[in-house]
């Protein structure tokens, strides 16, 4: 296969948990083949923190470490901060101004999410978050991608991407490829008390969680409900660490089941195995954050770095861009 241009971002939302583990892991894949862009979309997250701007630029640094322990590589991927490329905000204006207002509105996740907010008090019923979806197809054009790994939720958004490049090209030029949106089958990991893992539900195990806390929240974890005593007959598949083992124990789960089934195992002593196998992942990844972390430098360094690789990119496509629309 020839070098594809990948493109994807996330919003800083701070440290990650485990869960982002199959997404980095797919990146990484990805940046051992292709030509790779990867970038905290920090515009993105004042769309909806707007009136709490503070911890931003912490969120940015704590999720950048956590992709650079994961093994996202700055040499191999161009990684950077969307805000600190501005082209990205003048493709965004251009673009808008073709963009009919309807395009915006019928994306899915639009009304939805500002009834969601609003139940929580928060107005999001903002020109900014109208163009959300707008700004993430600047930032995929830019680079003018061939391919977007995102979930599965974001799909209409690619495709709204897909509809800018299709009018642009019609309207002006053709400048930009249609993307295709990559979902990669991400196996959903609950959080410790078996809801969804989220930080809002403190039920979360952090990518670089420190090993005492690491054994503190398996220990948590729920578990069948039905095994009171230790011999009691288990039910592994309403099991919560029964689902990490699926995951972090492919070799034994097959034995963990029948012995849960059976009674033969206790819940302590599968959960002591379930955080041994996740240590097993866990601690090379906290480490390098750790070594990551010491020198404080190094991630303005990486930023930097991420800045001007990517903008010889933008430059050059707002060149084009410009002159396709005569200005
Ligand atoms: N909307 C994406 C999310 O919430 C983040 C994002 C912004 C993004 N711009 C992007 C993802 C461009 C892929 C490509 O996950
Ligand atoms: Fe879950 Fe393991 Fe207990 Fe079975 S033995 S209920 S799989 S923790």
């Amino acid at each position: 296969m020839s070098k594809l241009k990948i493109l994807s971002g996330m919003r800083p939302t701070g440290r990650l948990h485990i869960g982002h583990l199959t997404v980095l892991s797919n990146w990484m894949r990805l940046q051992e083949e292709h030509d790779c862009y990867f970038f905290v979309a920090d515009w993105h997250a004042l769309t909806t923190s707007y009136d709490e701007t503070q911890p931003i630029k912490d969120n940015i640094r704590e999720m950048l470490a956590d992709w650079l322990a994961v093994g996202i590589d700055p040499e191999k991927s161009t990684v950077f901060v969307q805000s600190m490329v501005p082209e990205h905000a003048e493709l965004h204006l251009l673009f808008s101004m073709f963009t009919p207002l309807s395009w915006l509105e019928r994306v899915p996740t639009y009304k939805d999410q500002i009834q969601k907010l609003a139940e929580k008090g928060k107005d999001i019923s903002t020109y900014g978050f109208l163009g959300y979806p707008l700004l993430q197809s600047a930032d995929i054009l830019m680079y003018r991608a061939d391919a977007v790994p995102v979930g599965q939720d974001q799909l209409p958004h690619i495709e709204l991407c897909r509809e800018v490049a299709r009018r642009f090209n019609y309207l002006y030029a053709p400048v930009f490829p249609e993307p295709q949106g990559l979902v990669a089958e991400t196996p959903l990991l609950p959080g410790i008390d078996g809801r969804k893992m989220s930080k809002s539900y403190n039920n979360e195990i952090q990518l670089a969680v420190e090993a005492d806390d690491l054994q503190q929240r398996v220990r948590m974890m729920v578990t069948d409900p039905a095994r009171i005593r230790k011999n009691d007959p288990g039910h592994p598949e309403v099991c919560t660490v029964f689902t990490f083992h699926n995951i972090y124990s492919p070799d034994e789960v097959g034995n963990i089941a029948e012995a849960c089934r059976k009674g033969e195992i206790g819940c302590v002593a599968c959960k002591k195995e379930l955080a041994v196998a996740l240590d097993t992942v866990l601690a090379p990844i906290r480490e390098r954050r750790t070594a990551i972390l010491s020198k404080p430098s190094y991630l303005d360094e990486v930023m930097e770095y991420g800045k001007k690789k990517a903008r010889k990119v933008a430059v050059k496509t707002l060149e084009l861009v410009r002159t396709a629309m005569h200005i």
